[in-house]
């Protein structure tokens, strides 16, 4: 389990365990790009303005993964109890 905060929005949630932080944004009804939900497509990239992604996805390269500037929300998740996203 895990905080989200969006940074833009200015808002917060929590993400459980056996949840994603797409799960999560779409059931509070915040808007995400979205497409293959599976961490293929790259489409769900977001930019991470504090904390440390637990990368899953198939996008990435190994470059950007040790940056921790950007995460796949629909299937990553956090090292960190926070991340602060930008959206
Ligand atoms: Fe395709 Fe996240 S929706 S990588």
């Amino acid at each position: 389990e895990f905080k989200i905060i969006l940074k833009r929005s200015q808002r917060e949630f929590t993400v459980s365990a056996g949840k994603t932080i797409m799960d999560v944004l779409m059931e509070a009804g915040v808007r995400v790009a979205h497409s293959c939900r599976e961490g293929v497509c790259g489409t769900c990239e977001t930019r991470v303005i504090e904390g440390v992604p637990d990368h899953k996805d198939n996008v990435l390269s190994a470059r950007e993964r040790a940056s921790n500037k950007l995460i796949m929300i629909c299937c990553s998740g956090a090292k960190t109890d926070r991340l602060v996203l930008d959206l």
